[in-house]
């Protein structure tokens, strides 16, 4: 395998092209913005900058990394020689169906066509393909230069064979592989997203304030952030959608969002990306401040 196909530049998707340029894969890296591509180029030479400057690789290795990652706006351009698509578009099931099922025509047919989606169904993604054997769930996390982990998700039809490719791969790109099967939430968001609901619940119901929440869960679980800052980072919108899958896929109450959650989004708040959530962000700076509204 050498040629990956990134489809989605965004905050997956330029961690994605840069882990695998850095193992010495030829990335094409696909999105429908070209300003979205210019800025994924410069996100991938600031962290590598910031490898050099930490000492874990050299002028040359950030060079050979860059010259590796070519980008597209035409997806049968970028993705015509893959030998691996890794879609990380916007998580949208109507985007991702689309984009699978003209994959399926583009690619050759002994492509691997992966998903790096949090939550949709692998198994429905690969039903509009031509292959759906060759369909699987890349899962990495963000941010992925750094997280090891990697949930491989196996739809209905993935194949053994396809499975076995996909896991040895992402031990070459040192990451750790954890296979599981296709359902609702997979295993990290099944069992993140209940725990982020319930610490929205608990603020909402009074019990006790963002902080005492987050520092509960920090010192007495030896978590390394709360579950109200780690919902910030993700995204409250994010959190919502991958609820209302967990919600409509198992058809059980316990997944219901809280209402608290659901008031913010509408209201704009949705977390980092908004510099407003649970806290409050100042751009450049690391310092934390609990919004006016949940302020005691
Ligand atoms: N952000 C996270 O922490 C995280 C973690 C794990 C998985 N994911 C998943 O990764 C995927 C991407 O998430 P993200 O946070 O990088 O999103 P993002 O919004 O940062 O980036 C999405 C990119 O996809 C592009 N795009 C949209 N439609 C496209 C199309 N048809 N063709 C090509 N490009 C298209 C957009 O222009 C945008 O640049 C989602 O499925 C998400 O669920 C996200």
């Amino acid at each position: 395998m050498k040629n990956i196909t990134v489809i989605g530049s965004g905050t997956m998707g330029n961690g994605i092209a840069h882990t695998f340029a850095q193992h010495g894969f030829n990335v094409a890296v696909v999105d429908i913005s070209d300003n979205a591509l210019s800025k994924a180029l410069q996100t991938i030479a600031n962290n590598l900058d910031r490898q050099v400057k930490k000492g874990t690789i050299d002028e040359q290795a950030k060079a050979d990394t860059l010259s590796r990652i070519s980008v597209f706006t035409d997806l049968n351009d970028g993705a015509k020689n893959a030998d691996l698509v890794i879609e990380a578009a916007t998580e949208n099931e109507e985007i991702k169906l689309k984009l699978f099922k003209q994959l399926s025509e583009i690619c050759g047919e002994n492509a691997i066509l992966a998903s790096n989606t949090s939550s949709i169904s692998i198994t429905k993604i690969a039903s509009v393909t031509k292959k759906p054997g060759n369909v699987i769930g890349m899962h990495f996390m963000n941010p992925v230069p750094v997280m090891k982990l990697v949930e491989v998700i196996r739809g209905y039809a993935t194949t053994d064979e396809v499975t076995a490719t996909i896991m040895e791969l992402s031990r070459t790109l040192g990451k750790e592989p954890v296979e599981v099967n296709d359902y609702p939430g997979f295993v990290a968001n099944r069992v993140l997203m209940p725990m982020i609901n319930e610490a929205v619940y608990t603020l909402y119901e009074g019990v006790a304030g963002v902080q005492e929440i987050d520092t509960v869960m920090k010192l007495g679980m030896a978590h390394p952030m709360g579950p109200l800052q780690l919902a910030d980072f993700i995204g409250l919108d994010v959190c919502l959608a991958i609820l209302k899958v967990l919600h409509d896929g198992f058809g059980n109450p316990k997944y219901a969002p809280c209402p608290l959650l659901v008031n913010m989004i509408t209201a704009g708040h949705l977390g980092a990306k908004t510099g407003s959530g649970f806290y409050k962000y100042t751009p450049g700076s690391k310092e934390l401040i609990v919004a006016d509204k949940f302020a005691g």
